[in-house]
């Protein structure tokens, strides 16, 4: 996983986040579903949701940070510390909810993560799960890119973000019968003046770890000056994201 959290500015500054995985609450099929895991559940705003919809939620996420804040907002749901990656539960439920996590594992553990879900999941249970799609965020990547590359700086990031085809056969190679897949642009808007070059610091931490303050300060404002005319919208600034949201289950 490639995540480095500042959980109460996330919560704080980001809570767009589990706000539009509301959409995706509405996949689940209540008639066939009671215990539900929230896989990388962060502060628990979705798994407070999943509980007022009536699932015996549990919430698991890498952060013990996020964890507690998702304590403190849900004292009856159990949380635990869980990799992604590599997880087992002790008894299967009948779904497993993902929103905004998938994209933070590298493409090569994608198959860990599956085989893990499909073990979690009882015969006939349910994968409902949204994340980065191909394009996502191209123009924020693409201009960050041209202001490393123009100073001789390496650039790379590590997130993944799929076709609905590379990721279906992802998931049919790990035994998933996928039964609905979207792609679909979502441009989402940022709070205040900065918020673009606040999502640039909070979100994209890999290529500016090895070069000194000054300079990746001076690389975040050219960023924000470059994307001004596509991305500023009236003085809000907007991410352009794109999101993948699917429906498997594991085929009894
Ligand atoms: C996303 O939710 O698409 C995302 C957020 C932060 C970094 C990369 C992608």
């Amino acid at each position: 996983m490639n995540i480095q959290w500042d959980a109460r500015k996330y919560v704080q500054e980001f809570d767009f986040v589990p706000k539009y995985g509301e959409a995706l609450l509405a996949l689940l099929d209540p008639e066939q579903v009671h215990s539900v895991l929230d896989l990388g559940c962060g502060s628990g705003a979705l798994t407070a949701q999943l509980a007022a919809a009536g699932y015996a939620v549990c919430g698991m996420d890498a952060s013990e940070e996020q964890l507690r804040l998702a304590q403190q907002r849900c004292p009856g749901i159990p949380f635990f510390k869980g990799d992604a990656t590599d997880f087992a539960l002790k008894m299967p439920v009948d779904a497993v909810f993902s929103n905004a996590v998938l994209h933070w594992i590298d493409r090569e553990r994608q198959a860990d993560t599956l085989r893990c879900v499909y073990r979690a999941l009882r015969q006939g249970g349910q994968f409902v799960f949204e994340m980065g799609g191909a394009g996502n965020a191209e123009q924020i990547y693409d201009a960050l890119r041209q202001a490393f590359e123009k100073r001789h700086f390496p650039y790379q990031i590590s997130f993944y973000f799929p076709s609905i085809g590379e990721y279906a056969s992802l998931m049919e190679q790990a035994g998933f019968r996928v039964t609905y897949a979207t792609l679909f642009a979502r441009p989402t808007p940022l709070k205040g003046d900065e918020g673009l070059a606040d999502w640039i610091r909070m979100f994209i931490k890999e290529p500016f770890s090895a070069i000194p303050t000054a300079q990746a300060d001076e690389i975040v404002r050219e960023t924000v000056e470059t994307l001004r005319p596509a991305l500023c919208q009236n003085g809000v600034w907007l991410v352009d994201y794109v999101r993948l949201r699917c429906k498997a289950d594991k085929q009894a």
